[in-house]
């Protein structure tokens, strides 16, 4: 018998709804398991497409959350599923490491003609915050400088070197020490900016765009292009994370389009990999590269066994061209503007609401503490249980009364996320402008959403 041919016995595991629930919970992380279930979110999903989330027990819910901005393109694009299909089928090597990716070519200078024409070399990985490791490597490299700006409230991710540029206190505690010469300043503030620069010998400002976690925080007008030029100024490296941005996401195919910035490196994750294999990639210009694989000593100095592969590389394509073809930024951009609007108009009447902010679909609702004494004895209560606590049972009540999936930022428990797929439909937008309207109309007038608060505080303080 040949030695290629396979098995014939060889079966297909059973689809995941059907592992029984026991295994996650005994072998992977008990505790997610008990949050989601407090939250009544441990629901079965059954079959993605598009925004829709189909749910073994009939629900069809809305995904308002887009994985944090992995689905750009939507839930299982046909079109890149085929794709996905088409590479598996002709059996080429997959990541043999010796061997060149041609596949990482095209997607590389795709990717330099969308984003930044001077950005002409690409280093391929599997996630952002390996994209943000590669970044601080480089960049130390390059400048022969260790020290890195970061802004407060940033989430750059959570490997170590990553984690070291976290604006919140919460997600290091313990898993110190992190980097030396890390310096956190206030986003938008260009005075402090200028003073680390001079303080300190800075290798690169890392910043997101438009700050994701921190609360959807665009930048302040021309922020961006002050920032870049007191980095030349200074001969620190600019560097922007699009791991939340990029990809169509806010409007531009990433924020420097829209900002009209050219920064040294830039960081893509999440939404390149159409929501299917994992893949990030850091773009950054000639002199950087040369400054760190420039010899054939170095040519595999920064590397992962992931890297390259093309699985991922084929999805990455098969990524831009729907982005392309189905004109998603501009999409994102104009739909989000008529979002904002829309929001805007149908919150404001509401005491607890701040503001609509953002750019294209990535969105946030921001809340504020009540002022009139009825709201605010009960808002202060469950502040003082957990800072979260309200923000969830705002997302609990959009996810069970109105199957719409959605969530807090990370680093700001005051602001609601509007992130849906950049393939959302007006119909679908509509619904979550009434799912919206009706669960704020609930917060300011029934009591039954904060006992239904206290009940919760008071299992979750039971688990
Ligand atoms: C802006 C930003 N950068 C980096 C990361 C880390 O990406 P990953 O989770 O793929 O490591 C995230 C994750 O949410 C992010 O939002």
């Amino acid at each position: 018998m040949p030695s290629d041919v396979f098995s014939p016995e060889t079966q297909v595991p059973a689809p995941s709804s059907t592992v029984p629930d026991t295994s996650y919970r005994n072998f992977v992380n008990p505790e997610w398991v008990r949050l989601l279930g407090l939250l009544g979110m441990d629901v079965h999903y059954r079959r993605c497409t598009g925004t829709e989330l189909h749910t073994d027990d009939g629900r069809v819910i809305l995904d308002f959350l887009s994985g944090y901005c992995v689905y750009n393109t939507g839930h299982n694009h046909p079109y890149i599923v085929d794709a996905l299909i088409r590479e598996l089928q002709a059996s080429g090597p997959t990541m043999l490491q010796s061997h060149i990716a041609y596949t990482a070519g095209t997607l590389a200078e795709r990717l330099t003609a969308l984003t930044c024409p001077h950005l002409t070399k690409t280093f391929f990985c599997s996630s952002g915050s390996e994209g943000i490791e590669a970044v601080i490597k480089f960049a130390r490299v390059f400048t022969g400088r260790n020290g890195i700006v970061y802004a407060k409230g940033a989430f750059h991710g959570l490997t170590c070197g990553a984690l070291s540029l976290m604006g919140d206190d919460f997600w290091k505690e313990g898993f110190g020490p992190l980097l030396p010469e890390t310096y956190e300043i206030p986003f938008g503030d260009l005075a402090a900016l200028d003073a680390a620069l001079r303080q300190h010998k800075i290798a690169a400002v890392i910043l997101e765009p438009l700050q994701g976690e921190a609360g959807i925080v665009p930048p302040p007008p021309d922020y961006l292009a002050s920032v870049q030029a007191l980095c030349k100024k200074h001969g620190a490296l600019f560097v922007l994370d699009e791991v939340q941005t990029g990809i169509g996401r806010t409007g531009t195919f990433v924020t420097a389009n829209r900002e009209g910035v050219n920064p040294d490196m830039i960081v893509l994750a999440k939404a390149l990999s159409g929501g299917l294999v994992p893949v990030a990639a850091v773009l950054m210009t000639d002199a950087i590269y040369k400054s760190v694989y420039g010899s054939l000593k170095k040519s595999i100095i920064h590397t992962s066994t992931f890297s390259e592969n093309a699985l991922s590389m084929r999805v990455g394509l098969a990524t831009l061209d729907v982005i392309e073809q189905e004109k998603l930024a501009p999409r994102a951009d104009s739909m989000g503007a008529e979002l904002r609007d829309q929001l805007t108009q149908r919150l404001s009447r509401f005491e607890m609401f701040s503001q609509v902010r953002g750019l294209g679909m990535l969105n946030g609702i921001v809340l504020q503490p009540p002022t009139s004494l009825r709201l605010r004895i009960p808002f202060q209560t469950f502040r003082t249980i957990h800072p979260g606590m309200f923000g969830q049972m705002l997302v609990m009540r959009l996810f069970q009364h109105h199957d719409i999936l959605s969530q807090m930022c990370g680093n700001n428990f005051m602001v609601l996320k509007v992130a849906p797929p950049l393939v959302v439909t007006d119909a679908q937008l509509e619904q979550y402008l009434d799912a919206i309207e009706s669960v704020m109309e609930v917060v300011h007038s029934s009591t039954s959403f904060w006992s239904d608060a206290l009940n919760m505080a008071q299992r979750a303080a039971r688990v």
